[in-house]
């Protein structure tokens, strides 16, 4: 954990502030590579995690840009309501789960809204190292697009794109910048998960293969769970078996009885509570592991996945 200071507030567009964070003691931060995200503990007990979107190479501040959101949980309102310049936070050290492919030959990068953020960062690092890139910003209007004039500032502003659905003749066509695949070609997505599935059914579409196809999702979809049952879980070690009901989570069973699991986002997105399966079906409901990977049901997310059998065997 790393304790930082606020050091200024900006808003970026509407409803989008930025937030400058600082060490406390003025020592360097911890670097971080393109398209790194740190979670920030908020007042309350809420974590939340948020894309650092400054100049990889910086060691002196941390920037994330926070939309808020009206479906809000909690944590982007807290942020915007009640974190000024001069509070301190906590944070974790930053984690890259969307990490740049070293050796791609051009990088297309499609940010739809807030989901700017990672990949402001990976364009700062793709042109201070003199890579191919373009990348693609929607919005639904300009005043809801942050860092816009950073972007048209920049010494990349000639690849960068913005695509307004209040400028029809701005539309983004993704089916036309996606028309040729290329095996050394990387594709970025970040934003809303409609905006998301659009450029990502496009390309796979257009013939795209998953290995040159990465995203990161900000927010899960909502999950329909009205016809979610109970299931048993036995931990490995110890042998106990527990009953997951249907109104709790895997995570949150193991915790009444004492047993921690580290968590972090509780949607399936960041991976932290990654455990593995040794008997049975996961059924799950994350968007962290790769098709594949899901498919080898080894592994879940108890924060948010159950079982498609009576019995989940935990390698705990
Ligand atoms: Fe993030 Fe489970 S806590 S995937």
């Amino acid at each position: 954990m790393i304790e930082v200071r606020v050091v200024s507030r900006h808003d970026e567009a509407r409803d989008i502030c930025s937030y400058e964070l600082a060490s406390i003691d003025e020592q360097p931060l911890p670097a971080f590579s393109a398209g790194a995200h740190i979670d920030v503990h908020l007042p309350g007990g809420l974590i939340r995690q948020y894309s650092l979107c400054n100049h990889p190479e910086e060691r002196h501040r941390y920037l994330i840009g926070v939309l808020k959101d009206p479906g809000s949980r909690g944590g982007s309102r807290t942020l915007h309501e009640q974190i000024r310049p001069g509070a301190s936070l906590s944070i974790s050290e930053p984690r890259n789960l969307f990490p740049l492919v070293d050796e791609a030959r051009r990088s297309l990068l499609f940010a739809g809204g807030i989901g700017i953020t990672p990949l402001l960062c990976m364009a700062e690092r793709l042109a201070h190292s003199g890579a191919d890139f373009e990348l693609h910003y929607c919005a639904r209007a300009r005043d809801r697009a942050a860092f816009v004039e950073r972007l048209q500032h920049s010494p990349f502003a000639e690849r960068v794109f913005l695509h307004f659905d209040q400028e029809p003749e701005t539309a983004l066509d993704a089916a036309k910048i996606l028309a040729r695949p290329e095996h050394d070609v990387h594709v970025y997505v970040c934003g809303p998960g409609g905006f998301m599935q659009h450029v990502l059914d496009t390309a796979k579409a257009a013939g795209w293969r998953e290995p040159c196809l990465h995203r990161e999702y900000f927010a899960a979809a909502p999950v329909d769970t009205g016809a979610d049952g109970s299931f048993s879980i036995r931990i490995a070690s110890s042998g106990q078996t527990f009953e997951v009901p249907a109104d709790k989570s895997v995570v949150q069973v193991l915790q009444d009885k004492g047993i921690e699991i580290a968590i972090s986002c509780e949607q399936g997105i960041c991976g932290t509570c990654l455990t593995r399966v040794l008997e049975g079906l996961p059924e799950h409901r994350d968007l962290f592991l790769s098709e594949d990977e899901q498919a080898a049901n080894d592994q879940f997310t108890p924060c948010c996945s159950r079982s498609k059998t009576p019995l989940l065997v935990l390698d705990l």
